[in-house]
């Protein structure tokens, strides 16, 4: 192996990765004198929150009445019961100040007449514990993550914030269970660097790219889980995939359910508003999950639009330039762009399409990360956090509510920056680590960077994301499963033979999608491993086979440590059915009703 030479850092504490989840937690701690690193694989600002649309969820009532137990009731029930009621409640109802605070810190949001944040209606957000629909989305038109992105990232320059920007994270510094940091590989000179932290924050996003139809952009490759996974630390709910109903048709880029909170419709090829017969109360705002399923029944039952019969039309032309122009210029442009349609004069292709992974690193709401040891569920992994979409708090359970992703990484980014202020000693010294915890991973990243058999990296990344979309897609079956895992372990097996042409270490582009590939095998064996194991439907998780939610034996938490192999181990947590607070009543499990 080739000696590389490694630049030392300390900080008391280093985020890896830069979206909203990251930079909300880098200025926090920042803010608290912490002397605190961010490192990113891209420029801040192009981190994919920048991506997220129609808004970030909060009970401001500022249109209709609305409070924080009706956002809780909705979350629990969105989350098909699988949940954390004590981490939800910490969410719900923190929402109005993070929000309130997000609009000081300079977020330009869209304003009602009176001048008070502009709020609409989305998918399972309702009044008065699922009485009728309630604006509870706070808006920046539908560019919401981008206004939100940049302003934080304005925040963490003022409180002096240390970035360390297109820094490649490899693995975790582990030594005797505890976390000691991580090393990073910068890509525009090649150099490697080893970051000291007492506190080392996941908030590296999801893993969207198992699939091939994504929202998520090109870099959401879940780095942080894999890099957990490696550690020998379990990912949990890995399989509750989401999928968006209104990605655009062959290209799917993200077309915001705010459309359909401002009026926007769903149609077939009849130019039936079918919505109507799967969910009589909530229609096109029903949750993701329901109207995901409803548009693959009418397009499996031959129903669907276009040559094909593969997909459906989204409506909004009905809704006048006006409304259009001032509410939703982001997916006017991007219909444009990607279906070349105009959306005040012709319906836009959509298909459900893959948005969130509601599975992760398994945390509690401080952030701290957790595994199952000597029996307890909840045991502490020292030294390590983790946060936003890569971290399973558990906020979402089965199925995330909109706009709760971006409350999401608000809330916790926050909350891991006040457990840090509260914790972790200002300039306390770092103990040196044994040789062979750097050694280990720079053997893995010499042995990718010298790959020399005969497989490119985007075949077999096109033979994962091909057997994902195809074998753990909105509907389920234990055969579809069993033949998709027997395929993913083929493709596992052949990045064996993988071939990296470039062996540079300035801008090797090759070598980062190889190792992003890695991480992505790692997250795609334990979502459709995990999603055979379920013999349930609940959420997203829509076994044909196993068609009811099974509360007796399923009403817990998958926790799955994978090996080098592909093995996957599965123990289970025990859902908190418990709030916080003794004021809010817990939510019983009830049958659906939509
Ligand atoms: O439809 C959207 O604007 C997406 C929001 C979300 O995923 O929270």
């Amino acid at each position: 192996m080739e000696a590389y030479k490694i630049q030392q850092h300390k900080y008391d504490v280093v985020v890896v990765g830069a979206g909203g989840a990251g930079l909300r937690a880098t200025f926090g701690m920042a803010a608290k004198g912490l002397k605190t690193a961010c490192i990113t694989k891209v420029f801040p600002t192009r981190s994919h929150t920048v991506a997220a649309q129609g808004g970030i969820a909060a009970a401001l009532a500022n249109m209709a009445p609305d409070e924080w137990r009706w956002h809780m009731y909705d979350t629990i029930k969105g989350s098909d019961w699988l949940g954390d009621q004590d981490a939800i409640e910490y969410m719900c109802k923190n929402a109005p100040a993070a929000v309130i605070e997000l609009e000081h810190y300079g977020v330009p949001f869209s304003r009602t007449e009176e001048g008070k944040i502009y709020q609409r209606p989305f998918g399972g957000h309702m009044q008065n514990y699922g009485e009728s629909p309630v604006p509870r989305a706070c808006a920046a038109a539908d560019r919401t993550g981008h206004a939100i992105l940049h302003t934080l990232y304005q925040q963490s320059l003022k409180h002096a914030a240390e970035f360390f920007i297109e820094y490649f994270a490899i693995d975790l510094l582990f030594e005797d269970g505890v976390c000691h940091g991580v090393l990073a590989w910068k890509l525009d000179d090649g150099t490697l660097h080893c970051f000291r932290a007492h506190q080392t924050v996941l908030a590296t996003g999801g893993y969207g790219r198992i699939a091939l139809s994504c929202t998520g952009a090109h870099m959401q490759t879940g780095d942080g889980n894999a890099m957990a996974a490696r550690a020998g630390l379990p990912l949990q709910d890995m399989e509750f995939i989401q999928f968006h109903p209104t990605g655009i048709y062959g290209a799917g880029m993200l077309i915001t359910e705010g459309v359909r909170g401002e009026g926007g419709y769903l149609t077939n090829s009849k130019g039936e508003r079918f919505m109507e017969r799967y969910a009589p109360n909530a229609k096109d705002l029903a949750s993701r999950d329901v109207v995901s399923r409803a548009m693959t029944v009418e397009i499996l039952e031959g129903r669907g639009v276009g040559l094909e019969k593969d997909h459906i039309h989204l409506h909004l032309e009905h809704l006048g330039p006006e409304v259009i122009h001032e509410m939703l210029p982001g997916i006017a442009e991007s219909a444009r762009i990607f279906a070349g349609v105009d959306v005040t004069k012709e319906p836009i292709p959509v298909i459900p399409t893959v948005h969130y992974s509601m599975g992760g690193v398994p945390a509690n709401y401080h952030g701290q990360v957790m595994t199952i040891k000597d029996g307890n569920p909840d045991t502490v992994v020292p030294g390590l956090m983790a946060i936003g979409e890569g971290a399973c708090v558990s906020v979402h359970g089965a199925n995330r509510l909109g706009c709760n992703s971006l409350l999401d990484i608000i809330v916790f980014g926050r909350a891991a920056a006040a457990w840090c202020g509260d914790h972790v000693k200002k300039d306390e010294p770092h103990k040196p680590l044994k040789a062979e915890v750097t050694d280990k991973i720079l053997a893995r990243f010499d042995k990718l960077r010298h790959a020399n058999g005969s497989l490119p990296t985007g075949k077999i990344r096109l033979d994962m994301q091909r057997t994902m979309q195809k074998h753990c897609a909105v509907f389920r079956t234990g055969p579809l499963l069993r033949e998709g895992i027997q395929k993913l372990q083929d493709v596992w097996d052949s990045f064996r033979d993988v071939k990296v042409t470039d062996r540079a270490l300035i801008w090797n582009t090759d070598l980062v999608e190889t190792l992003e590939l890695e991480n992505l095998l790692i997250q795609a064996m334990t979502s459709i491993k995990g999603a055979l194991n379920r013999t349930e439907s609940r959420g997203a998780h829509a076994r044909d086979d196993c068609p009811d939610r099974d509360d007796k034996n399923w009403l817990k938490h998958t926790v799955a440590w994978i090996d080098d192999r592909g093995n996957v181990r599965f123990d289970y947590r025990p859902v908190h059915l418990q709030p916080m607070t003794s004021d809010v009543e817990a939510v019983p499990p009830k049958k659906r009703v939509y």
